[in-house]
């Protein structure tokens, strides 16, 4: 087990992070993106502890002796939360609360949280609501004191005699029935919208990818619009769409910048999200941005891959676009700025480009034009030179 500091800034909430390797590949030993989404919550990881088991605890998930290690490194610097990476059953995170006396919180419930601060639309707002009324509903501690502002507060429905547990009960299952029907109103409607969309003749690309790969960037540089491009995980959430004019096919496209894909996604978010990502189901072409600088990115990509299959965007054509070149050591740059990368045992397009100089962008929009012109039944050389792989 190691502690290490982070920062000695004076904070508001300072975590101390906590990842625990139980021999899966891609174990982030550094905590770096647990510590971008503290970060991005608001809050200042102040230290980071790592150890590995083989299994998880039961009652403790780490064990008592390494949670007074915890407790310990905790009370050293100052920290005021404790923030899991991996997952804590309700039981476990409640014993390591009452073991560490510190609110003890996972990656989890930090990602709704986040999702929660940065939900924009009425729709993305209920949605993320539902998800921690789930995540809350296993988790019967009183953590949701603004539902009791919603129901008129505590004992305005049970009497003196009801078990607090059971009122909690009670005022969650409520809540979630609420907002789902409430979300079901709004889904009607967007379908609506979606039907008058449709009887346009318009083309569609959605960029999808691993959250900081730099869509919203690439999305600006292209239609030179100005969307929330920040180094934070999730600064974009809401599917923004505009229009993009391809001189070399002659018209214009729609190109959505949508949420950004992340490992180990709470389960309620993908459900809730599907509206927003509802915008890349449908799409024409999907632009899969990748941080080619990320020595993460292969791990980043099966992410990318598996959330779409979930949502059923699997069989949309793709383009990789292999972002932040200008971020690669000489050695990795690439020879030729475009060629055929293997993703799941098929041959995808693949750009390398960089958002931030540009590099690259011109060739982006040329491939662009040719999918379109494709679309349109239009032979282009590049069309042409693709046409073989499709043959059996
Ligand atoms: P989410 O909203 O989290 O999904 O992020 P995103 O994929 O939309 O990424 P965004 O465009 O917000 O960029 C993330 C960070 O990467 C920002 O700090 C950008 O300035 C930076 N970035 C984007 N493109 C490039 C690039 O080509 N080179 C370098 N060096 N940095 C880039």
């Amino acid at each position: 087990m190691s502690g290490a500091r982070f920062s000695s800034s004076p904070p508001s909430t300072t975590v101390l992070l906590v990842g625990v390797d139980f021999g899966l590949p891609h174990f982030d030993l550094e905590l770096q993106e647990l510590g971008l989404l503290a970060q991005t919550a608001g809050m200042t990881p102040v230290a980071r502890i790592a150890c590995k088991r083989k299994a998880p605890d039961a009652a403790l998930f780490v064990g008592s002796g390494k949670a007074d290690e915890i407790r310990a490194l905790a009370q050293m610097h100052g920290a005021t939360e404790v923030l899991f990476d991996q997952s804590l059953s309700p039981a476990q995170q409640r014993n390591l609360e009452r073991h560490i006396e510190l609110p003890v919180n996972d990656r989890t419930l930090l990602i709704l949280e986040i999702f929660a601060q940065r939900a924009r639309s009425h729709e993305g707002k209920l949605q993320v609501e539902l998800a921690r009324l789930q995540y809350l509903s296993t988790r019967l501690v009183r953590r949701w004191s603004h539902l009791e502002r919603q129901t008129g507060g505590i004992g305005a429905r049970g009497g003196p005699g009801e078990k607090q547990i059971e009122l909690d009960r009670r005022m969650i299952g409520d809540a979630i029935k609420r907002t789902r029907e409430r979300l079901v109103k709004l889904k009607r409607q967007r379908s609506t919208q979606r039907r008058q969309r449709e009887r346009r003749d318009t083309f569609d690309i959605s960029l999808v990818g691993y959250t900081n790969a730099g869509k919203s960037t690439i999305f600006n540089a292209l239609v030179k619009a100005r969307a929330y491009a920040a180094d934070q995980l999730f600064a974009t959430l809401d599917t923004t769409t505009r229009q993009l004019y391809l001189g070399a096919a002659g018209r214009s496209v729609s190109l959505s910048d949508t949420v950004g894909f992340i490992r180990d996604l709470p389960h309620g978010l993908i459900d809730a999200f599907q509206a927003t990502l509802q915008e890349a189901v449908e799409a024409d072409l999907l632009l899969h941005v990748v941080d080619s600088s990320n020595p993460e990115f292969p791990e980043q990509m099966t992410q990318v891959q598996r959330v779409l299959r979930e949502i059923g965007a699997e069989g949309i054509p793709q383009i990789l676009v292999f972002n932040k070149i200008d971020a690669l050591e000489s050695d990795r740059y690439p020879a030729i700025l475009e060629d055929c990368y293997e993703v799941d045992g098929h041959m995808i397009p693949r750009l390398f480009v960089s958002a931030r100089s540009g590099e690259g962008l011109d060739g982006l929009r040329s491939i662009l034009s040719s999918k379109v012109l494709a679309a349109a039944g239009v032979m282009t050389p590049d069309t042409a030179i693709e046409l073989p792989s499709e043959l059996p």
